[in-house]
């Protein structure tokens, strides 16, 4: 977040996402964690939801939570324009804790000492528990924690009981059991401080008094319920692209609405080896989920004629899936309701979280027009990626699905660069890909992945194969780790899988001729490499 945005006045918190019987606030300050912390706490069985530091403290109320976190931030509490705390906040009668600038921000308000210290601490660090109060009980009297601060809380507010130092920290943590305020100056959510989900367990179990109830099962009750008064006795459509996000928002509405349902699956003819098989399987005959799936590779493979340029193939791509989708749709028309799978984090990058809003970069092809005639229902709207995945997997999804990387909605037609996806070249890159898949998975590498896939140049090189020349194809191996996408490295994978790989294929695509490696992260490179 900018700090231009800070300090200003209240502004209208998003709608609502959920109806949990219990939750905790967090209040982002611009901090690198602050979405880690709101999954913690939900770890803990507790739900969490992630609102801007600006919302004011009427809309906190309005939420009704159990306790309220001030998250970090990259401010000095003393800087022109720093956030702010609303200090009627602390005059709701609901628990608040404040991590690092959120500890900060309380000792300011409530007359502690905060000051710029000479040296900042940042990474691990060593604490010392003198005394553990309420929110340190459990843990022991030297522990390490992570840091990651140059303000330093020099003394707790008047009445406050410090309960801990750390190497460049004399308040390291402090609390006020009479005003339910407490603050800590390490980062509980990171793995580095290895009594981090001790300390958030205490505030929500002690302190904030939460049953801690909510789980993967809890929300596929709580979604059904709510779907079904959304719904009503309505019919609705869903577009399954085979992705872990539409299958789980489709088996959740399944589930609630049953044959009022109907998924329609459009395989363009650019999916992987089978993808489009094991998409029929598990819906249609594992779930019996009324499905129609409409074979228009011919009609894709017929609008990418001739084009070589990759924006050209994405609007092509793009256009004719709405095309497809609208007819299928026009078919079902009683169907009033659309079905998407939009999960919290594209909630919160369109403003839900810090008010600033993330351009995608992408416009996700498989995404549909606004201007279609349907009521949204977005079950997974209050969920995280992995949240999603414990969903899909309670629901009984295969484990293919569950644990599916991302795959761009132009499928393979993107991943031939330079140049037309012919029929032909589909099928080399859908097998060369299928043995890098089956080699990965047997590695026991796929889930570690962001994503893994091969790509292949519109170039033919020269090789050797017995006493004949070949002039063949080339495919590149592409995996890399990453976190959301925005930065990826490329996966160190071991030499011999790599040898493997590419002999395989080699020896069973005909046209491949030569094997490489693209060993470029994000930034510089992009992922894809159109
Ligand atoms: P880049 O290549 O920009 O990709 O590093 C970031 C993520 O976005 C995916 N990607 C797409 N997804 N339609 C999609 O639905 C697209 O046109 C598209 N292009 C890239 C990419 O696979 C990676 O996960």
């Amino acid at each position: 977040m900018s700090l231009t945005d800070v300090g200003r006045e209240p502004i209208a918190p998003p709608a609502d996402p959920v109806v949990a019987s219990e939750r905790v606030v967090v209040l982002d300050y611009g901090g690198q964690y602050s979405q880690l912390i709101a999954r913690r706490v939900r770890e803990c069985g507790v739900f969490s939801e992630l609102l801007p530091h600006h919302v004011g403290a009427a809309a906190v109320a309005n939420r009704e939570p159990k306790g309220v976190i001030l998250s970090g931030g990259p401010a000095s509490v003393y800087a022109d324009g720093a956030p702010k705390l609303d200090p009627a906040l602390l005059e709701l009668g609901i628990p608040v804790l404040g991590i690092c600038y959120g500890m900060q921000l309380l000792a300011h308000e409530l007359g502690g000492t905060v000051e710029g210290a000479e040296v900042g601490e940042f990474g691990r660090s060593q604490l010392t528990v003198a005394e553990p109060g309420r929110l340190l009980v459990g843990t022991p009297a030297e522990q390490a924690c992570w840091m990651s601060h140059r303000d330093t809380v020099f003394a707790p507010p008047p009445g406050f009981t410090a309960l801990a130092a750390s190497t460049a920290s004399p308040v390291a943590a402090f609390e006020s059991v009479e005003r339910g305020v407490y603050g800590i100056q390490f980062h509980p959510e990171v793995v580095h401080t290895p009594y981090g989900q001790q300390v958030l367990t205490n505030f929500l179990d002690d302190v904030c008094g939460c049953e801690r109830t909510w789980s993967a099962r809890s929300v596929i009750d709580e979604q059904i319920e709510r779907i079904r008064a959304q719904v009503g006795d309505g019919q609705a459509i869903c577009g399954l692209s085979g992705g872990v996000d539409s299958s789980v928002a489709a088996l959740l509405v399944h589930r609630a609405i049953g044959d009022r349902l109907t998924c329609v699956f459009v395989d363009h003819g650019l999916m992987r080896k089978n993808e489009g098989e094991q998409v029929v399987a598990a819906f249609r005959d594992t779930f019996k989920v009324p499905l129609i799936a409409v074979d228009a590779a011919d009609r894709f493979l017929g609008k990418l004629k001739g084009v070589t340029d990759p924006e050209q193939k994405r609007k092509t791509i793009g256009a004719e899936f709405i095309r497809v989708f609208e007819e299928e749709a026009a078919k079902l028309a009683d169907a009033r309701f659309l079905v998407q799978g939009t999960l919290y984090s594209d909630v919160i990058e369109s403003g839900g979280g810090t008010g600033a809003a993330t351009i995608k970069s992408h416009h996700n092809v498989g995404g549909l027009p606004d201007d279609l005639k349907f009521d949204l229902v977005e079950p997974l709207r209050s969920l995280f990626k992995d949240e999603v995945r414990a969903v899909g997997a309670e629901l009984g999804l295969p484990e293919r699905l569950v644990w599916r990387q991302p795959f761009p909605g132009p499928g393979l037609a993107i991943r031939i660069v330079g140049g037309e996806a012919t029929h032909e070249r589909l099928e080399t890159l859908r097998e060369a890909d299928a043995i890098l898949q089956d080699e990965i998975r047997h590695a026991g590498l796929y889930r570690d992945l962001w994503q893994s896939f091969c790509v292949l140049p519109d170039i033919r090189t020269v090789g050797v194969q017995g006493d004949e020349r070949t002039y063949g194809n080339v495919i590149v191996i592409r995996a890399v780790t990453s976190d959301d996408a925005m930065t990826a490295d490329w996966a160190r994978l071991p030499y011999d899988l790599l040898e493997r790989i590419a002999s395989r294929m080699i020896n069973e695509i005909r046209p491949v001729g030569r094997v490489v490696l693209d060993i470029t992260s994000k930034p510089p490179g992009t992922i894809e490499w159109e």
